[in-house]
């Protein structure tokens, strides 16, 4: 319990150093929270900064999803964890607790008065570590539905909204996880998505009333 605690504090800490707020700062000296969609995300950087500084945010906030999860797994493995799962179970609950509180430092940044991202790349990271075969289904359906619509929300939204579909699958067919590891990692990551979808309902206000930006590579330069 103490270690499944640390590992939470030390991924929310680490999911509050928003990239898009850091760098638009440091670099650009405005935060990208009174621009475009005011969203602090890499959209959004893409739209008011151009690719360059995409690129930072876009590094950042993988890097920073993938840290989450190793540094909780180090630090249930110093603590001998303790946790109530064989090894192989634990470092996979561990690192979904890791994303949960990285998603929420993300998007209630403690470091920049609690208002930041949508915490899509921050989720989308941690099965780099986690699973690696989630994230690339993940960014399949991701990169269909924005080819399809040209609407980066949307697809992020339906991207989102399968990864709880997408590891109940893998975990009972695939990997041959007990049914009750399944049910535990199938509502972990129905709790990461819950996140990261609610952060859109703005979006989904504007993709109802046919309003919502449509994306386009033609950006600013940074
Ligand atoms: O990752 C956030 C994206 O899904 C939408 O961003 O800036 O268009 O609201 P934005």
């Amino acid at each position: 319990i103490l270690a499944t605690f640390l590992a939470a504090l030390l991924a929310y800490l680490l999911g509050s150093c928003n990239s898009a707020i850091l760098f638009s700062k440091l670099i650009k000296g405005q935060d990208i929270r009174e621009l475009g969609s005011h969203n602090a995300g890499l959209t959004n950087t893409l739209r008011c900064f151009g690719k360059g500084m995409a690129g930072l945010v876009l590094a950042g906030d993988l890097l920073k999803g993938v840290a989450a999860v190793l540094l909780a797994r180090l630090m249930c493995s110093l603590m001998g964890a303790g946790l109530p799962f064989p090894s192989g179970a634990d470092t996979t609950y561990i690192g979904y607790i890791a994303g949960i509180f990285a998603i929420l430092g993300h998007v209630r940044p403690l470091y920049y008065g609690f208002r930041g991202g949508k915490g899509v790349l921050v989720g989308v990271s941690i099965f780099l570590v986690v699973d690696p075969v989630v994230f690339a289904v993940l960014i399949g359906i991701f990169s269909l539905v924005l080819w399809r619509s040209k609407y980066v929300s949307l697809g992020s939204i339906i991207a989102t909204s399968f990864c709880p579909v997408v590891t109940c699958l893998l975990h009972l067919f695939v990997y041959h996880t007990s049914v009750i590891h399944t049910v535990l990692y199938v509502v972990l990551s129905a709790i990461m998505s819950a996140q990261v979808i609610f952060m859109h309902r703005s979006n989904i206000e504007r993709l109802r009333n046919g309003t919502e930006n449509r994306f386009s590579f033609r950006s600013k330069k940074a």
